[in-house]
């Protein structure tokens, strides 16, 4: 199928392994539901995904263009109904079997995923389920060269420790988006440090787990000050960052 849209869902639409993710995340899903939401719907793409295996598809994205291309390209399905809306403040009348919600970057810290699954899971029948199911995040410590928050696209940094767990969530709990941890890091070389990395694995079902993909969860680079440190040296990091309200709201520093 041909999907019409902005040039950034094309770009999405281009990212095979997002895209591939998805699609066997929603296959195995393979009985007749009654509800799906398909939250932030972009070109439409997952909903067209969903057809075939939910009686009613409610398709709900902000961005106008993007909706009325949406609404254009599955205006051949009689299950799908797309809907120009925040869905902040959409009026959900019913409980849905599943909701796909693909509003996704690293740590979920720049994109409305948390605030928006916060509110519309009130909306999801008891044993109904999100695509994706959970967030595991990641941290290590790093030289950088550019000294500001960045996402690793072509930059050059040098890793100086394994990368450690620091976060994981199911997207069924509810979650509290003002995030803090302290973090303690080993050294694995001797050298100057200046920043942190993290990277992010988006779980979309027991089976399936998606890392880096051109379109999602690039590496996301947060500057700290210049230490100098040797192997073996436990780093400790506060970070504290709120999810949904940018990479400005990212605070790090050594304690
Ligand atoms: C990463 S794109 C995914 C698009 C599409 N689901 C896909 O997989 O190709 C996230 C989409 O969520 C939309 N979005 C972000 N915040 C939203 C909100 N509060 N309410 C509705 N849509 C939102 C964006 O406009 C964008 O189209």
């Amino acid at each position: 199928m041909k999907f019409k849209t902005t040039p950034y869902h094309s770009d999405l639409l281009k990212d095979n392994d997002r895209l591939s993710a998805f699609y066997h995340a929603i296959l195995e899903y393979d009985s007749n539901h009654d509800l799906a939401y398909d939250l932030g719907c972009g070109s439409g793409v997952l909903s067209y995904f969903l057809s075939d295996y939910f009686k009613e598809i409610i398709a709900i994205e902000i961005d106008k263009k993007a909706s009325d291309c949406a609404r254009e390209n599955l205006s051949g399905f009689s299950n799908i109904e797309v809907v120009n809306s925040d869905v902040l403040e959409y009026n959900f009348t019913k409980k849905a079997d599943l909701i796909v919600c693909e509003m996704l970057d690293t740590a979920l810290i720049d994109e409305e995923e948390v605030p928006v699954l916060n509110y519309a899971k009130k909306f999801l029948k008891e044993d109904g389920k999100i695509i994706p199911q959970a967030i595991i995040n990641t941290v290590e410590l790093v030289n950088l060269e550019r000294h500001y928050i960045h996402w690793d696209e072509d930059v050059n940094y040098e890793e100086f420790s394994k990368p450690i767990v620091y976060s994981e969530f199911n997207l069924l709990d509810d979650i509290n988006p003002e995030f803090e941890a302290d973090l303690s890091l080993k050294a694995n070389k001797n050298g100057i440090i200046n920043g942190l990395k993290i990277t992010t694995y988006t779980k979309l079902n027991d089976n399936l787990i998606i890392g880096q993909s051109p379109m999602l969860n690039p590496p996301l680079l947060i500057p700290l000050d210049e230490k100098s440190v040797k192997v073996n040296d436990l780093i400790n990091v506060k970070l504290k960052y709120i999810m949904g309200k940018g990479i400005e709201s990212i605070q790090s520093e050594y304690c």
